[in-house]
Parts: C-alpha cells; sequence; structure tokens
C-alpha cells in the first residue's frame, strides 16, 4: 500500500467534450475540434517526456460518420493541418506514428495523404509509439479478424486469444502494440463507445469531467499518477 506502481506502458485517451467545449463559448463546433487539437499535441509531447511508450488517441470512430459532412470534413482538415505543422517534431522525438482502424478507403484523400507521409516519415523511429484511431472501431476490428483467421487459417487450426490478438490492428500490423495499461476518457461520459473491446479486458479505467480542449499536461501526469496507486488483478488473489 502506498507504494507506487510502474508507469503504465500504453495509456489510452478518449478524446472527448469538444462539441460541448464550443457550445458552452458559443463559438461554432469546429473551433472546438481546433482547440481539441491543441491539447492533444500538449498531451503528446507530456506523454513522451514522461516516457510513456504507447500513446493512442481516439481521433475518430467508425461512428462519427453520422455527423454532418461539414464537421467531419473540419475534422480531416485538422489531421492535414497537424501534419503539416507537427510531423517535424514528432520525428525529432524519435516518435512513431501508427494508425489503428481503417484509414485507406472512406478518408479524404489529402488526408490519406498525410498519413502515408506520417507513416513513412517516422517509419524508422525508436522511441514513442504514437497511435492514433482512426475511422476506428472496435467490433469492425474484430469482425476484420474474424475474417482474416477464416482467409489464413488452416480450417482444422484451432484458434487462440493469441490469434486473435495478433490479428487486431493492434497486433502484427501494428508491431503488437501491448494491451492499454490505462485508458483515459474525458468530458463526464463514461463509456468505451467502441473503443478497444477485446484490449481493454484488464485497463485501468479514468474518467474525468474536464472537456477534452481543457484537458492540460498536469491532468494527464495527475491521472497517471493516480493509476499507479491502484492495485491490479488480473483475476488473481494477492
Ligand atoms: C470528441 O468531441 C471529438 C470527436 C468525436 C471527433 P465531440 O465532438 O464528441 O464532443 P461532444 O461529445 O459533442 O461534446
Ligand atoms: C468517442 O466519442 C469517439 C472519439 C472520441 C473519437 P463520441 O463522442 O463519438 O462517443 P459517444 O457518441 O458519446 O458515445
Ligand atoms: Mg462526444
Amino acid at each position: 500500500m502506498g507504494e507506487k506502481k510502474p508507469m503504465p506502458v500504453h495509456v489510452a485517451v478518449i478524446m472527448d467534450g469538444n462539441g460541448r467545449w464550443a457550445e458552452l463559448r458559443k463559438v461554432p463546433k469546429l473551433q472546438g475540434h481546433n482547440m481539441g487539437m491543441v491539447a492533444m499535441k500538449e498531451i503528446v509531447r507530456k506523454a513522451d517526456d514522461m516516457g510513456i511508450k504507447y500513446l493512442t488517441v481516439y481521433a475518430f470512430s467508425t461512428e462519427n460518420w453520422k455527423r454532418s459532412t461539414e464537421e467531419i470534413g473540419g475534422i480531416f482538415k485538422l489531421l492535414v493541418k497537424f501534419v503539416a505543422a507537427d510531423l517535424k517534431e514528432l520525428d525529432e522525438r524519435n516518435a512513431k506514428v501508427n494508425i489503428i482502424g481503417d484509414w485507406h478507403d472512406r478518408l479524404p484523400q489529402d488526408a490519406i495523404d498525410s498519413v502515408q507521409e506520417a507513416l513513412d516519415t517516422t517509419a524508422n523511429n525508436t522511441g514513442m509509439v504514437f497511435n492514433i484511431a482512426l475511422n476506428y472501431g472496435s467490433r469492425a476490428e474484430i469482425v476484420r479478424a474474424v475474417n482474416y483467421i477464416l482467409e489464413n487459417y488452416d480450417s482444422s487450426t484451432e484458434i487462440g486469444e493469441e490469434d486473435i490478438s495478433r490479428a487486431l490492428y493492434t497486433g502484427d500490423e501494428s508491431g503488437n502494440i501491448p494491451d492499454p495499461d490505462l485508458i483515459i476518457r474525458t468530458s463526464g461520459e463514461e463509456r468505451l463507445s467502441n473503443f478497444l473491446l477485446w484490449q481493454a479486458a484488464y485497463s485501468e479505467l479514468a474518467f474525468t469531467d474536464t472537456l477534452w480542449p481543457d484537458f492540460k499536461p498536469e491532468e494527464f501526469e495527475a491521472m497517471v499518477e493516480e493509476y499507479r496507486t491502484r492495485e491490479r488483478r488480473y483475476g488473481g488473489r494477492l
């Protein structure tokens, strides 16, 4: 008791509350996303400075296509802007960009090109993995994994948990990202919204009422420190 546990290896963040932030200030919703992007950049820096090896951010879900074309277009424009402005710093930090989700298809072409550039530029970097969930949905990910296994495994093979894990976006194609130790969600909502359902089996969950654009590195650090006081049991008895 009282003793600090190890730092989390993988922290995942559900960046929620941009819309409500804008609503409260009576400014356009896209301004909320814009300030959310500013907040994200600071959290990426902080996570890297803290020595976190994997940072995953939920940027766009498979369900977010239900939003207006104007909002969706604005979000992807911000992604293009982010890569143009910040890829250099990420590269200088030796951070490696990784994407989970179906980013090849439905995204605007300039967003696809930006993602490809970020992946290519940082492909050989060995520092923090900055993992972005883009057009990501956990159920779609699991369905895709099952189809992959059906196509690639002999029908007599017995499938184990490892086979499923390796066929997920976070698996072989991402260099096998370990399951998140800590999942943070901002804006007071306490749900996963189709995020990392398989991978979150034993993740610690942490919620804050802070809206994403107001989420500061200090609060991120405080939530990580709080995580470090928790006792993880994985179903075992200590
Ligand atoms: C999160 O903020 C960003 C994305 C989902 C892209 P929201 O836009 O969901 O903000 P709220 O939940 O409406 O406040
Ligand atoms: C989850 O937030 C997705 C992202 C943060 C990208 P949403 O705002 O889309 O989730 P719900 O609709 O509140 O569950
Ligand atoms: Mg939301």
